[in-house]
């Protein structure tokens, strides 16, 4: 009988090690729920995404002025979870700081807009969200800007925008907050929007994220919504800039 030799040791400690290690692992353990803050949760296409994220684990909470109407919106997020509202303007600094401290957050989705002419607006949003992201650790980052943002502008000269009082600063401060974001560190998804149709049409199930930046489609706020969450933890959408093509749908509105 042969001595049994140093390899033969060797794939009998292997094979322990491997064995305490799937002992370890509970099977079919779930991902930790992701914490996902969302910007404008009282806004039309807020309102979509926390319907969609309500059919999923995450753990939900919803920057929000103390003023806005929440009248609608279910109080519950996915599995019977409660969601969390955090009160605060996106314009006071200390409102953001406040949200975000001491709170685990992994996903900031932002659906805000701004109503009230501020061609500053994102610009001065962006910086401390992004500085509160960075040391929170926020792992994506998912906002959605409008066609046209910063240069992309060029690519749409001949829509007849120019009749549009304001629009192309509105577009600019667009651009500079998606800068911004790029330059930030913190992983993100931006998706351009445009040509919303109201908030009461349901979703096409026909709109598709596209990296073409030449493309302007209508789309409904459910399938942008759809869309979005399902950009959560998906490496084809991290650091990714996307617009919307649906097909299906016409513009002007029938
Ligand atoms: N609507 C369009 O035609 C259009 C076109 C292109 C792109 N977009 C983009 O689409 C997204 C959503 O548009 P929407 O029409 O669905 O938005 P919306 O219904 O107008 O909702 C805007 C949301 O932003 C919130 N908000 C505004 N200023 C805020 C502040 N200072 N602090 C905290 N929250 C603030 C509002 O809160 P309150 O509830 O308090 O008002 C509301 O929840 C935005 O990213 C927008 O840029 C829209």
């Amino acid at each position: 009988m042969c001595k049994p030799g140093r390899r033969h040791w060797l794939a009998i400690l292997l094979a322990a090690f491997a064995a305490a290690f799937f002992l370890a692992t509970p099977v079919n353990a779930e991902p930790a729920a992701r914490s996902v803050l969302v910007l404008g949760g009282t806004g039309q296409l807020g309102r979509a995404i926390l319907a969609e994220l309500s059919a999923t684990h995450a753990v939900v909470s919803v920057f929000a002025r103390e003023n806005s109407s929440r009248a609608g919106i279910p109080q519950q997020a996915g599995e019977g979870r409660t969601i969390e509202w955090l009160v605060g303007d996106l314009l006071n600094e200390a409102d953001i700081d406040r949200a975000f401290a001491g709170r685990r957050i992994d996903i900031v989705i932002n659906a805000v807009r701004v109503e009230d002419g501020d061609v500053h607006f994102y610009e001065k949003i962006m910086g401390p969200l992004l500085r509160n992201s960075r040391r929170a650790g926020v792992q994506q980052f998912i906002h959605h800007s409008a066609v046209g943002a910063g240069d992309n502008v060029e690519k749409f000269r001949n829509l007849g925008w120019e009749r549009v009082p304001g629009i192309f600063e509105r577009l600019k401060d667009q651009g500079i907050a998606e800068t911004l974001l790029r330059e930030s560190g913190v992983p993100y998804t931006i998706i351009r929007n445009a040509r919303l149709y109201p908030a009461s049409q349901p979703a096409t199930g026909k709109a598709v994220l596209t990296e073409d930046d030449s493309v302007i489609s209508p789309m409904t706020r459910a399938d942008l919504a759809r869309l979005t969450v399902g950009c959560i933890g998906d490496p084809r959408c991290v650091n990714q800039s996307f617009h919307v093509s649906d097909p299906s749908l016409r513009w002007p509105l029938p």
